[in-house]
Order: C-alpha cells, then structure tokens, then sequence
C-alpha cells in the first residue's frame, strides 16, 4: 500500500518503447470512468527541478556519468515529486498514475548499469520511506520490438545508446521483480497492436480494482 491518505498509487514501467507514454493517457481515463481520476506525471521529472535532472540523465549530447551520479541523481528528482507531488496528491485522497519509478531504478540502474538491488534499496527506503506503489503494471516485449518503435524518434537519448545486453537485464529484472511481488508487480503483453494492449491494461486494472473492493 502507499501507506497515505487514500489516493492510490499506480505505476507503469517497461523497456524503451514498450508504449508507456502512449497507453498513459488511456488509462487515466479509464480510472476517470471507473470514479479515480488520476494525476498523471512521470519520472524522471514531474516537477521543475525532476524535469532538469530528466535533462541531465538523458543528456543526448555529452560524454556522461557514473553509475552511482546517476541513481544519486534519479533519487533526487524523485525526493522532491515525492514531496511536492505525490504525497500531497495521495494525503488528498487523489490516485496517481506514475509513467515510470523505483521499479525503473531497479531494473535500468540496479541490472543495466550492475549497481546492484542493495543500492538502490538503500535510496528507496530513504527516499520513500514505506511508500510504494500499490499497482505496478510492467509493459512487456523482446527488446528488439521496443527498439524499433522508439527507433523512430530524432537522436538517441544516453539510454537508447546501449546494447541489447544492456535492455536484456532491464527487461529481465522487471520480470523477475514481477515473480517476486506478484500481487504489487503485474505484467502485460505490450507486443500486440495498441488496441490490444489498451484492452490488456484496462482489463489489469480492472481486476485489481475488484480485489481490491474498489469496483464491482
Ligand atoms: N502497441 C503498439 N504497437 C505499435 N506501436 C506502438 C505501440 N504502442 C506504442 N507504439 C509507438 O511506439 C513508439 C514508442 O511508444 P511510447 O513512446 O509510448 O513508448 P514508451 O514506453 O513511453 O518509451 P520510452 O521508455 O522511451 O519513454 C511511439 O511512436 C508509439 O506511437
Ligand atoms: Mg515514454
């Protein structure tokens, strides 16, 4: 549970591509639909100083940063959309629709960059406290589909630069992070056209909206 007030806090993560952004707003209105209006912000970002650090991390020109400046760097974007963002929403009783989070931070710089799920669990709990999200829904498909949709935007950002091997461990921690916390982590087959995963996701929600006594 995201232990606050009783908004709910729902996340979407997946590989570059898997279509995120683009069942985002679908989303969001099937809540509306369903009495949940969300708040609908992203990660990194969702607030001035988030959306300057998004800058930096993606950085589509400049030679870089470590590992560790990179998860320091996710971690502070994330403080601050905590506390200007997210927690008020959910004290307010509002429901949050989160395109990525920590999730994210696990698989790209725990597993991509080999930092390692210690690291970054010292940082989540840190930075979080016991917030998490109560719903996770992880877009999935072969990294090879990922890549040729988000192929067709202008220059590669600082991720898009890696290997496959690199998305391989990204893509391999979510699942696996979804085996671990079945009933938080959720996964759907984000291969198929938009209207199915639109209906794959709708029917997600639903699902866990009925066991969570939040829909009948
Ligand atoms: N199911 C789908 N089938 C085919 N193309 C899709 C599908 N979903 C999204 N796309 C297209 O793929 C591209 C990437 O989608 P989108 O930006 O939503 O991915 P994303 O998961 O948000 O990626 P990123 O992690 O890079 O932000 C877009 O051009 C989008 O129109
Ligand atoms: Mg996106």
């Amino acid at each position: 549970m995201s232990g606050t007030g009783s908004g709910r806090f729902i996340t979407l993560e997946g590989v570059e591509g898997a279509g995120k952004t683009t069942a985002l707003e679908a989303m969001a209105s099937h809540l509306a639909e369903r009495g949940h209006a969300p708040l609908v912000t992203r990660e990194p970002g969702g607030t001035d100083l988030g959306e300057a650090v998004r800058g930096l991390l993606l950085d589509h020109a400049g030679d870089g940063m470590c590992a560790d400046t990179e998860a320091l760097l996710i971690f502070a974007a994330r403080a601050e959309h905590l506390h200007r963002v997210v927690r008020p929403a959910l004290e307010a009783g509002q429901w949050v629709l989160c395109d990525r989070f920590t999730d994210a931070t696990y698989a790209y710089q725990g597993a991509g960059r080999g930092l390692g799920n210690e690291r970054v669990a010292v940082l989540e709990d840190w930075v979080q406290g016991p917030l998490r999200p109560d719903l996770t829904l992880v877009l999935d498909l072969p990294v090879s589909q990922g890549r040729a949709r988000a192929g067709g935007r202008s220059a590669p950002d600082r991720f898009e630069r890696e290997q496959d091997a690199f998305f391989e461990r990204v893509r391999a921690c979510y699942l696996r992070r979804a085996t671990d916390e079945p009933q938080r982590v959720r996964v759907v087959d984000a291969s198929g056209s938009q209207a199915d995963v639109r209906l794959s996701l709708q029917q997600m929600l639903d699902t866990w909206l009925r066991e969570s006594g939040l829909h009948d």
